[in-house]
């Protein structure tokens, strides 16, 4: 079984101040209660401050986002280098609001994996339908179809892919799926790498996200093919994160 894996996605909230008072406050209650690893991925300026505060080896930071292009004449981007130098072992790939709201393809997503493999970061890379591709049947294809893209890259290395699967219609609205509904579609994903990798696939680490709370947490968690969170709202309040990563054991 892999080891479990909570991540925080704080999306575009913040500031100096609570970066800094959240990082304090969840580093210095991690204790023996949490076997998990866990991340958090702030926005790209509070990166360096995050980082800076940390000490212990089980908490790690990551970014939202990377660019397609490793440099250049591109305005307004940060590439993988960048955040590689700063420390950065996350970053997640493909998140819904990426795909939805800014247009993120399927290829442009490969790029920006490579890259973040190139520069030894981990990619989290998210998959998820939305309402109306659930009701219509195709959460299963489309989800397929987002994960094609990395199977079909002999470049991509699977292996050290994080898979998150986060339901669109479940991120934000405090709807989450059941466990067993989460559970079918992780055996799915693990199918569809085994299918390309083999018995290697059951090290891969398959987390879900949408609306995890600290009450859902353990049933969600329980599932075989679960194997942690990617947690959004709840990762900006420190007892719910952290009684959320006492349930990834
Ligand atoms: P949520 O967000 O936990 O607030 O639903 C999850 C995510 O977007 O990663």
């Amino acid at each position: 079984m892999p080891k479990p894996l909570v991540i925080g996605n704080w999306k575009m909230n913040g500031s100096l101040e609570l970066t800094s008072e959240l990082i304090h406050s969840i580093e210095s209650s991690i204790d023996a209660k949490i076997s998990c690893e866990v991340g958090l991925c702030v926005p790209f300026v509070y990166i360096d401050l995050a980082r800076r505060i940390l000490t212990t080896q089980q908490l790690s930071i990551g970014a939202q986002n990377i660019s397609a292009y490793s440099g250049g004449a591109y305005t307004g981007e940060v590439s993988a280098a960048m955040l590689a130098e700063f420390g950065c072992r996350w970053v997640l790939i493909g998140h819904s609001e990426r795909r939805q709201l800014f247009k993120e393809t399927d290829n442009e997503l490969v790029l920006k994996l490579k890259l973040a493999q190139e520069n030894d970061m981990c990619a989290v890379f998210c998959v998820g339908e939305t309402q109306q591709e659930r009701e219509s049947g195709k959460a299963f294809s489309v989800i397929e179809r987002q994960i094609k893209t990395l199977l079909d890259d002999d470049n991509v290395c699977l292996e050290k892919v994080v898979f998150a699967y986060e339901p669109v219609w479940a991120i934000g609205t405090g709807l989450t799926a059941t466990p067993e509904e989460a559970q079918k579609v992780h055996a799915f994903i693990r199918d569809l790498l085994r299918n390309k990798i083999g018995q290697s696939a059951d090290k891969i680490r398959i987390i879900y996200g949408g609306s995890v709370k600290p009450e859902n947490a353990q049933s969600l968690f329980d599932q075989q093919d679960i194997n942690g969170g990617l947690i959004g709202g709840a990762s900006l309040d420190k007892d719910a994160f952290l009684s959320i990563c006492q349930n990834a054991k």
